[in-house]
Parts: C-alpha cells; structure tokens; sequence
C-alpha cells in the first residue's frame, strides 16, 4: 500500500519531448495503487499516441472537449470533480501561458480551471524558453494562484542544449505527488529524524556497526516534508537516495550523530530518533591498519553516549520549550515492556516498538508492524504495512500528540 492507492490522479499531458517520460509515470503511479486519467493536448498527441496512454492507464485517453458518449455529460466538469489531484507534464511554455491568463480554450486547460484539487506543473521545454521572462512570469502568476511548480532539472536537452528545463526523474515526480495528496498537518513545524546505523572505527578498514538499512528513517523523512514539515534528517551511512527537499546531513559516528542532533534540539517540534546508534565503539581508533600478527583476541569498548537519553534530560529541564521526543526500541525478545521501559528511562513521549526477527519487521524489510506505546501510556497495535505507510501513521500519532 502507497499513499496514492486509490487516489484519482489527473494528468494532463502537452507536447513536448518529455511526453515520453511520463508515459513511464503512468505505469508507476498505477503500479503504487492510484487511479490514472490521462488528459492530452492535441500537440501531445502528435508525440505520443493516445493508445500509449490509454494501454498504460488502462482508461480512455481524453483529448477534445466535447464527449463521445452523448451530449448530457459534461467531460471537463467530470474529470475536475473527480480528481484528487492534477499533475500537468510536461508543462509547456505555450499551456503554461495559456493557464496563467486562465484560458480554457482546450479540455486540459478548461479541467484546470474547472478543478480544486491541487494541481502540478512540471514544466519542461528548451532552457532559452524556460528563462525567457514571459515563461518566468507565467510561472509566478501560476504560484500565486495555489499551484505547485515542480522546478525542471538542469542537464543535456533532447534538442542539443544545456541547462535547466529537463522534465525530472520519477523519484522527484513521486515525492510531489504524494506532498499534493497528503495532508499539510505539518505546515510550520520542523523535524528531526535520524535514522541509519553508525559506523564506529577500530582501524582503517574495519569498523563496528549494525544492520540497520535506515529505510524506516527515510520513510519518515519523506513523508513528513510531503505533509508540510521543514525536515532535518540525521543519517548514518545507508544505501539510499536522500529524499528530496529534505535537509540531509551525513554523520558515520555516534558522536558525530550527537553532535548534529544536540545542535538542532532547540527550534524543534519534535525529534524523531529511527537510528540503530552503536552503544557501544573502540576504546581506540588504530591509526594504521592492524596485522592479524600484532592483534589480541579481545577489543576493548567504550560505552557511546545515549543521544536520546540526553536529549529527555534536558527535556527534563524545560518540559514546556523542548521538542516532542520520539524513540524507536526495536527488539527481539519481550517487546512491549523493554519498549515501556525506554520510553520511561528516556523522558520520551512516544515509542515506536517493532520486532527484529520477525521476516517482514526485521531489518532491510519494506514493510514493518510497529506498536506505539506513548507517555500516557495509550498503545496501538499497527498492522503490517509498507514503511511508507508505517511512516505515516506513526506521524498520525505525533500531529496528534503536538495538538
Ligand atoms: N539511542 C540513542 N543513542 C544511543 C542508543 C540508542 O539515541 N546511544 C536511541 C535510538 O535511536 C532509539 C532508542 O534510543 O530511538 C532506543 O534504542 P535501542 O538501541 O533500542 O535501545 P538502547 O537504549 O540502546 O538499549 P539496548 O541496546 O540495551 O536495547
């Protein structure tokens, strides 16, 4: 389950080059659940079929303005009514200009205009025609009407130049989706999450660590900077992308991770610790790599400092300023009370408490089945869910633990 299963999702596709891109997006936003209609300008429609669409969408392709099937139904007031959202791509300069004069003088345009859902532009055109100030001032017009223009990126163009105006990748595509269909209950808060192991230095070449993927962090990440929140996230080394308008600041220690979290506790609303921190590194760190010839068979630890711990503390000190402290126990063995016990020990307002051993909760998972146990000690059992999904009901719990 994704955030987009069952939504009605409108797009509005205009001839340009990119049309070909978003043939692609139709495939993965039907693949993540939602309901796709593909509304084409007659230029699209010289770049790509309206068969393509259709197959893709497995829905009739719009394309002119007045029904097929008898003059009661009004197509364009239809589909507007419909949507839960409209993402036009690409956009280019002409609809572009066309929607800031608030013409509607084709189906796409006049659904626009008919429609209050929350609407996308991605525009996508040669560089010269994007940074023209006609195209720069359409685009001000469009933001100042509610819409979302999602920025081209910069690169090689189908026609030979360089520079900004390349529809983007599916990735950003994704995370501005979903930020039109969330809600916007974080609007104004600011949010730190960790997430992702720490890598901790015995020499060189090898270090101490866990098997914590930070897939969980990241999910909470994105979803939070989709639901309005100005997001920090803290990370340990991971194999994944940062999300995108997500503030991402790389640590490898958990002193490095203490330092980056200490310093954004203040201005928080809430902190969300998803990070699998060592307790534990070496009392040294080897300078040169160390020969199995001159190594004995134990290596002396030293206790890491509890980042969370620290952070109630001080919460402790200032329960009316401090942000909201959310932690995360992920066990093996007596789930729900070592789970009470660190949300206690730890002055947290919330607990997050999976089961590592479990095939589908463990580490590296996409899915995850989580109970959160909050100070009051309210429970709720989730159930087995995509990380993604996991992501926003536990934010669920903080937007209602912030009101
Ligand atoms: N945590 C932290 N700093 C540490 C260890 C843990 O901030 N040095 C945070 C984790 O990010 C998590 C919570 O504390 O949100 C619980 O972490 P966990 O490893 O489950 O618990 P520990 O306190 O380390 O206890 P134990 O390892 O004995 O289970």
């Amino acid at each position: 389950m994704s955030l987009l299963a069952e939504k009605h999702l409108l797009v509005g596709v205009c001839g340009g080059i990119a049309a070909y891109k978003v043939c692609d997006w139709v495939r993965h936003l039907r693949r993540a659940g939602a309901k796709v209609t593909v509304v084409m300008t007659e230029a699209a429609a010289r770049f790509v079929s309206p068969l393509t669409f259709a197959a893709l969408s497995a829905r009739p392709v719009h394309t002119s303005m007045f029904g097929q099937d008898g003059a009661h139904r009004i197509p364009h007031i239809e589909l507007a009514r419909a949507a839960d959202a409209v993402i036009i791509a690409p956009a280019t300069a002409h609809t572009i200009a066309r929607l800031a004069h608030g013409m509607a003088d084709d189906l796409l345009s006049t659904v626009v205009l008919a429609c209050r859902a929350p609407t996308l532009v991605f525009p996508a055109m040669n560089s010269n025609m994007f940074s023209h100030p006609a195209t720069a001032a359409n685009l001000r017009r469009l933001r100042e009407y509610g819409y979302t223009i999602v920025s081209p990126e910069s690169g090689a163009m189908a026609c030979g130049d360089e520079g900004p105006g390349r529809l983007p990748d599916w990735r950003a595509a994704e995370h501005a989706i979903k930020g039109a269909v969330a809600p916007k209950d974080f609007a104004g808060r600011t949010l730190v999450i960790t997430a992702g192991p720490t890598h901790e230095d015995i020499d060189p070449v090898r270090f101490l660590s866990n098997r914590s993927s930070g897939k969980m962090g990241y999910a909470l990440a994105a979803a939070a900077s989709q639901r309005g929140a100005a997001v920090t996230l803290v990370s340990g080394p991971v194999a994944l992308a940062p999300p995108p308008e997500v503030e991402t600041v790389s640590v490898r220690t958990a002193r490095e991770m203490q330092a980056a979290v200490l310093s954004r506790f203040t201005g928080a609303d809430a902190v969300i610790k998803a990070a699998a921190v060592s307790d534990f590194r070496p009392s040294e760190t080897s300078g040169q790599k160390i020969k199995k010839t001159s190594c004995g068979r134990s290596l002396p630890l030293r206790e890491n400092p509890d980042i969370l711990h620290e952070l109630g503390r001080r919460k402790a000190g200032a329960p009316d300023r401090a942000p909201l402290l959310i932690g995360f126990a992920a066990e093996s063995q007596g789930h729900i009370e070592e789970g009470s016990r660190k949300l206690r020990d730890k002055n947290l307002d919330m607990i997050v408490i999976n089961d590592i051993l479990g095939a589908r909760t463990g580490f590296g998972a996409d899915t995850n089945q989580v109970t959160l146990v909050r100070r009051d000690g309210h429970r709720t059992d989730l159930d087995l869910m995509s990380k993604e999904m996991t992501a926003h009901r536990v934010l669920d719990a903080v937007a209602e633990l912030m009101t």
